[in-house]
């Protein structure tokens, strides 16, 4: 069942959170920002999912009100089926300028209309991604958490953070707020160590983020943070070591050294 973030009369957010059909595969949470007659929808994933999120979508806007894919970065479960949505809706993919000329490689070269005319793609500072009536949708840096070019989107009408991979548990626990924010730190711990960079992208991130006025952040995978608990996490990701900061010579580095 789809999840309603935030509803007002020209703007909603939805969260789709139980659709990844395969046992094997990493869940994930694919958000839909509606906003008048226009809507944008975050990290929608791969082929695995495309079907029968598309389907899902359908209860929300007819697909030629869809205008933007927005990913995070250029993984598989974040937008591993841009071709379907080219071919299906009118949308412009938003991804950081490092990823625009790979994932033109998801794309069969006879879809003629593909090309990079139909990609925003993001300086690293970040940009705006506009709707029709001014209203636009914040591209935030937060390279290396764990893409070298990858960006969290901020709505300023939900005040929703969407935030990839940052805040990404394995938890038991259903989609909807954190519980126990403490006793979530295990289910993120080992994704953050492995996947996020180093403690320096997490610390710049921070720094960038506590100014923003966030309600919740809404990660790719797990449920989210809102309250007190939005701090929490921006305050355990400056300080969590991970990515570099916990590489050993055992783990080959030593071997690379000239
Ligand atoms: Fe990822
Ligand atoms: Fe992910």
């Amino acid at each position: 069942m789809p999840a309603e973030l935030h509803r007002a009369q020209d703007h909603a957010v939805i969260a789709f959170h139980d659709l990844v059909p395969r046992a094997g595969a990493i869940a994930a949470n694919q958000y839909l920002i509606i906003h008048g007659h226009e809507a944008a929808l975050v990290d929608p994933g791969g082929d695995l999912l495309f079907a029968v999120l598309l389907n899902q979508v359908l209860d929300f806007i007819r697909t030629d009100q869809l205008r933007y894919v927005l990913a995070t970065h250029q993984d598989p479960d974040v937008a591993g089926s841009i071709a379907r949505w080219f071919m299906s809706a009118p949308i412009t993919v938003v991804v950081s300028r490092l990823w625009g000329r790979f994932l033109q490689h998801s794309v069969p070269g006879y879809q003629v209309d593909s090309g990079e005319i139909r990609y925003q793609l993001l300086p690293d500072e970040g940009s705006r991604i506009r709707f029709a009536d001014g209203y636009a949708i914040e591209a935030v840096p937060a390279h290396f958490l764990h893409s070298p070019g990858n960006f969290h989107f901020y709505d300023p009408i939900s005040q929703i953070l969407f935030c990839g991979d940052i805040g990404a548990s394995n938890s038991a626990q259903a989609f909807g707020p954190v519980a126990d924010f403490d006793a979530h730190v295990p289910t993120m711990r080992a994704f953050h160590q492995r996947y996020m960079a180093s403690r320096i992208a997490g610390q710049v991130w921070a720094e960038r983020v506590r100014r923003k006025d966030i309600r919740m952040l809404a990660p790719q995978h797990g449920p989210y943070f809102e309250g007190a608990d939005v701090s929490r996490l921006i305050e355990w990701v400056a300080r969590e070591r991970c990515g570099v900061d916990l590489l050993q010579p055992a783990d080959g580095a030593a071997d690379a050294a000239p």
